[in-house]
């Protein structure tokens, strides 16, 4: 076995090394604290490896990004979304038959209970979507109680969270803007479903523009899984404590509500537009982002693990060309991004430290172009995550070394000291 050899003190410790199929290599330091009396720093986790998984391979030094073994490249934009969220959670392709019946059963189980639909009425007018998903899905466990050792039971709970995932996201929207429901239909892609629950009206039949479903399903396997980031190790972590999958990805989705991670695809848009109402100055707003006293970031750029361009707003670059020379649109917002993504990867400060455009900077203007509000964009992020993290709770379940998360510190606080109550 290979080891790495540590010197402690002048004392030597052997740690064996882990080798990954991709030729990954991690020090194994399970035992280091017990054989040398010291743990690891490393706030961010930067460095540190959580776990084995066989879902998602990422080289960020490449760009490379691939889903059970298959490049994204070749998903996106191939498959239907719930053929590769099919991939994504049993580790390959269904057959025609198969991507038949899971996609009928993911829109039979897409209903809301009809209790909880009541639910709707009672969040504050001001309530984000994201605040809404979180919470529908976290009560979705009060209403579907299930045997964690059934796989039924597991395949049909499953089924209920991708397929009223997307309902809960169209019903937000709808109760915001004052619109009747439009229930899912069997004869509707997923894509489709959720675009019809969206936009169409109870008074005439609608009828989901093929380009628009296409460009849908695209997004949504361009943001299905992407290994060990935050909102993915927060499922994980509260996984492991053996919590019902409902409240772990709820907790997943709260994670991922944050403009640091999902919720960068908003703060894009917020960014594009300041820049466009501000003449459009591209150098002032770099210049912000490079100072450290300004809380200012370029938003959709930067990444933990790719030190080169995330292969999928390379696709989003182009598909929202594609998309929008085809809707015949506009929009200067993309004039916008382009330019500023022109001018800073020109950039000294965003070369030196390898800032590129992330999956959140062109998405916002695709999502525009379906016509989706920009409040509804991280909950479309969290639709599109919604099999990788049911996939990442299934592998939990089953991973041999899996152990109660719970990270150690380093304690800086007070030496011992004693209260003495005043006389
Ligand atoms: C997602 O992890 C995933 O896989 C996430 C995700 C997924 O699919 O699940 O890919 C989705 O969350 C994409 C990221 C979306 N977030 C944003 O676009 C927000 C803007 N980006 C940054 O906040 C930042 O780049 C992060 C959060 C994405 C990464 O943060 P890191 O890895 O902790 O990097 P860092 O903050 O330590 O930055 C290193 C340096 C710093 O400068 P110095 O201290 O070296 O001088 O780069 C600078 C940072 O100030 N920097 C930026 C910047 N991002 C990093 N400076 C300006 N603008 C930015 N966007």
């Amino acid at each position: 076995m290979e080891t790495a050899k540590l010197i402690i003190r002048g004392k030597e410790y052997d740690l064996p090394i882990i080798v990954g199929t991709e030729n990954e290599t991690a020090i194994d330091i399970r035992k280091l604290r017990d054989t040398a009396g010291v743990i690891t720093y490393d706030p961010g986790f930067a460095n540190t490896g959580a776990c084995r998984s066989a879902i998602t391979y990422i080289d960020g030094d490449k760009g490379v990004l691939r889903y059970r073994g298959y490049p994204i490249e070749e998903l996106a934009g191939k498959l239907r979304f719930s053929s590769a969220a099919y991939l994504m959670i049993y580790g390959r392709i269904p057959t025609e038959d198969e991507f038949l019946e899971w996609r009928k059963q993911l829109t039979l189980n897409s209903f809301v209970h009809a209790s909880q639909v009541n639910f709707f009425d009672n969040f504050s007018a001001l309530a984000h979507p994201m605040n809404i998903l979180g919470s529908m899905v976290s009560s979705m466990s009060s209403f579907y109680p299930y045997d964690a050792d059934d796989e039924d039971h597991i395949n049909l709970n499953i089924q209920r969270l991708i397929g009223q995932v997307k309902t809960i996201a169209a019903f937000s929207y709808r109760k915001s803007v004052g619109l009747p429901y439009i229930y899912p239909r069997t004869d509707h892609s997923y894509a489709a479903n959720f675009l019809r629950m969206m936009f169409a009206t109870p008074a005439e039949e609608y009828v989901v523009p093929k380009m628009m479903e296409n460009a849908l399903d695209m997004l949504l396997i361009l943001h299905m899984d992407h290994e060990q980031n935050c909102s993915t190790s927060t499922v994980r972590m509260v996984s492991s404590t053996m919590s019902n999958i409902y409240a772990s990805v709820s907790a997943g989705i709260n994670a991922l509500w944050g403009r640091l991670h999902g919720g960068a695809n908003e703060a894009v848009l917020d960014m594009l537009n300041q820049i466009a109402q501000d003449g459009a100055n591209y150098m002032k707003y770099v210049e912000m982002a490079k100072k450290k006293d300004d809380p200012f970031k370029l938003m959709g750029f930067g990444h933990r693990v790719y030190r080169n361009f995330d292969p999928r707003a390379k696709i989003l670059k182009t598909a929202v060309d594609d998309l929008l020379n085809e809707m015949g649109i506009h929009d200067p917002l993309l004039d916008v991004a382009k330019n500023l993504e022109e001018v800073a990867l020109k950039d000294e400060f965003f070369i030196e430290r390898k800032l590129y455009p992330n999956v959140d900077f062109y998405s916002g203007i695709l999502y525009r172009a379906l016509g989706i509000p920009t409040e509804m964009f991280t909950v479309l992020f969290a639709i599109g995550r919604m099999p990788g993290w049911i996939a990442h709770w299934m592998e939990m379940r089953d991973d041999p070394d899996l152990r109660i998360q719970r990270p150690r510190q380093i304690y800086v606080g007070k030496n011992l000291r004693h209260y003495e109550a005043e006389d």
